[in-house]
């Protein structure tokens, strides 16, 4: 496995965890099939995946950022566009038919990680505050708005 999820990752806020560790099962999902032969289908099936859950998770991700009013949604937002860019470019050079494989897991593994502990974990605080005030019942119907809004996978 690639990535070993580890309670280090966890933000406590339950969506976006739940989130973070389906992006993490793609990317072991990815890892699984290096050095498999006629592994490019299996490949291409997963990138996409990853490329289709992680915009829809970032686009979930901002809108509880703003809804919970933080400050620095615009630098965070930034991050995720440059992110979705090299993801989309390596998924364009796996389709002209290079070998990115290695490649894009070493980016993959180290961005999201780092993205994790740091910039996600800056807005945490916020966001939990958030959430402990809004209560349990209007939280749920946010949730489950904009995870249908958000995502085309469940
Ligand atoms: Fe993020």
């Amino acid at each position: 496995m690639r990535i070993v999820w580890s309670q280090e990752y966890e933000l406590g806020i339950v969506v976006i965890d739940r989130q973070h560790r389906r992006i993490v099962d793609l990317i072991n999902d990815l890892d699984r099939l290096v050095g498999l032969p006629d592994a490019r289908q299996g490949v291409e099936r997963v990138l996409y995946d990853l490329v289709d859950y992680t915009e829809s998770h970032f686009d979930f991700e901002e809108a509880l950022m703003e809804r919970a009013g933080y400050q620095e949604l615009d630098g965070h937002h930034h991050l995720h566009r440059q992110f979705t860019f090299h993801l989309e470019a390596l998924r364009q050079r796996h389709l002209a038919g290079e070998d990115v494989v290695e490649p894009l897991l070493r980016m993959l593994e180290k961005w999201l990680l780092n993205h994790i502990l740091e910039e996600d974990l800056a807005y945490t605080e916020q966001v939990r505050d958030f959430i402990n005030g809004i209560g349990k019942e209007r939280l749920g119907s946010w949730v489950n708005e904009n995870v249908r809004r958000h995502f085309r996978q469940a």
